[in-house]
């Protein structure tokens, strides 16, 4: 086995073995593990921590490691009753090609760093414009997940209201942006990094179903224009992560344009459903936004690693991002051949995250993963219909995508005291997993159904495994 940087082929070809193998267990035999196998952190240091290392470890025993350590006390975000957060499984496709990413290790700033590799990504980027109703004319690319391309989105709407802003800054301007209450965390973040300042983020009121009231919506803005201040963003949620609920997309789409508004789309989540046919109507107008975030490494199962971005007019993404230094300088291209991609996010070097996108989607194709997305939805409303027919649980807020909220309800006490020991008492558990939120001041179950391997008999599981620990805890 290796002992030193340059592996000889054999010997690569070894370790490919074991690791494949490795790789095609672990898929083979997730479903029937527990999703987290509990631990400590002094547990793990114990087994784990020790000085840099000065020498050489057989390959053999660090995979040993990989296996005995790392596979065994990771939660399984793949596995079918994963439901926690927005995790995507990955999918086996792209470990393999994850190998062959590493192994060419092309560095994507621009079209001379990566041609092929810059065309893939072009591709890939054309095929979301087309599958999501963008114009031919707009741009996109790919960032390191929703948070980077809600801060791209909110950059390129920033300097296309205050053109000045990239080079003097805000001088003062109280610059005003809004979302709804149950808008994600990251929106205040690049609030935060773009100068706009937290308290400049309005937060819009909800209706009953958690939706953005375009209502409130208007009467912040004629109140913030009347006190002088500059209102320039409305960011609407194509499925929010707290309940998975949509906003009226294009009521807010009209307002915008009537008042002058950036319109940003935080489809992170949910942007992607849009192919699948229960979410084709809601969405039938993200095409109109000035810019929309996606995350591939959610709803199109890609791994960890991969969002999206997708500015309408590609002038305003060079406006914000566009930069060159003499070290970067494109000699002796032109046209196409000089694209750079910097001039449209914050990156320069950028792995080869097209790759993982071109792959399944080629691999698989759009018809599958639309009926993958489809059947998540399905076995969200199934376990939302198991709730309103049993008599210990109640839904408590309605399933627009495949996130489901609810709560134990046969409990004489505090029951969002209960439901909390539930879903950690769940979690320790192995079986199941869910996580939380709060709807309307309750202690929400959360889960989130993200996954191709998950059926309706997981739903069931899911139940069954609640009431199994609820009967524990009462
Ligand atoms: C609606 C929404 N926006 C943004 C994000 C942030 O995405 P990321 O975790 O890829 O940065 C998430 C993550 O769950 C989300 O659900």
């Amino acid at each position: 086995m290796p002992d030193n940087l340059a592996v000889p082929a054999e010997q690569i070809r070894e370790m490919g073995r074991a690791a494949l193998d490795l790789v095609a267990k672990y898929y083979e035999t997730l479903g029937g593990r527990p999703v987290l196998q509990p631990t400590t952190s002094d547990a793990l240091r114990a087994v784990i921590d020790e000085p840099a290392p000065a020498g050489p470890t057989p390959f053999p025993e660090l995979l040993g490691t990989l296996r005995d350590v790392v596979d065994r006390y990771s939660r399984h975000n793949a596995h079918p009753r994963f439901f926690g957060y927005v995790s995507s499984p990955g999918n086996p496709v792209n470990t393999v090609g994850s190998m062959i990413a590493a192994a060419l290790n092309i560095n994507v700033t621009c079209w001379r760093s990566g041609p092929a590799a810059a065309e893939i990504e072009l591709l890939t980027i054309r095929w979301f414009k087309e599958l999501l109703g963008f114009p031919e004319s707009a741009a996109g690319l790919l960032v390191s997940g929703g948070s980077m391309a809600n801060f791209a989105g909110l950059a390129a709407a920033r300097s296309a209201k205050f053109p000045n802003v990239v080079r003097e800054g805000l001088r003062g301007a109280t610059p005003r942006l809004y979302t709804s209450s149950e808008g994600h965390f990251s929106i205040r973040k690049a609030a935060a990094m773009l100068g706009i300042g937290t308290e400049n983020v309005r937060t819009v009121r909800v209706d009953d179903n958690l939706r953005m009231d375009v209502a409130d919506l208007a009467r912040l803005v004629a109140e913030d224009r009347a006190a002088g201040h500059l209102p320039f963003c409305v960011v609407a949620s194509a499925g929010t992560a707290g309940t998975g609920a949509i906003d009226p997309i294009g009521p807010i789409a009209d307002f915008a344009r009537s008042h002058d508004l950036w319109f940003h789309i935080d489809g992170a989540y949910g942007g992607i459903a849009a192919i699948a046919p229960s979410a084709r109507e809601p969405f039938a107008r993200l095409g109109e936004a000035d810019s929309l975030s996606l995350d591939p490494h959610k709803w199109l199962y890609l791994p960890v690693g991969c969002g999206c971005i997708l500015y309408r007019d590609p002038a305003t993404a060079r406006a914000a991002f566009s930069e060159n230094a003499d070290y970067t300088r494109v000699v002796g291209l032109e046209n196409d051949e000089a694209f750079a991609f910097w001039d449209y996010g914050p990156e320069l070097s950028r792995p080869f995250r097209a790759l993982d996108l071109w792959l399944l989607l080629k691999s698989v194709g759009v018809t599958a993963i639309s009926e993958a997305i489809e059947e998540n939805i399905a076995c969200a409303r199934y376990l939302s219909d198991l709730v309103n027919a049993s008599d210990d649980f109640e839904m408590l807020a309605p399933v627009d995508l495949s996130i489901f909220c609810f709560r134990y309800k046969n409990f004489d006490g505090d029951l969002n005291a209960f439901n909390e020991r539930l879903m950690f008492t769940l979690q320790q558990s192995g079986s199941s997993y869910l996580s939380n939120t709060t709807v309307a001041g309750k202690f929400a179950l959360r889960g989130c159904v993200l996954n191709y391997r998950t059926t309706r008999k997981d739903m069931e599981r899911l139940l069954d495994d609640l009431r199994s620990v609820a009967a524990l805890l009462r």
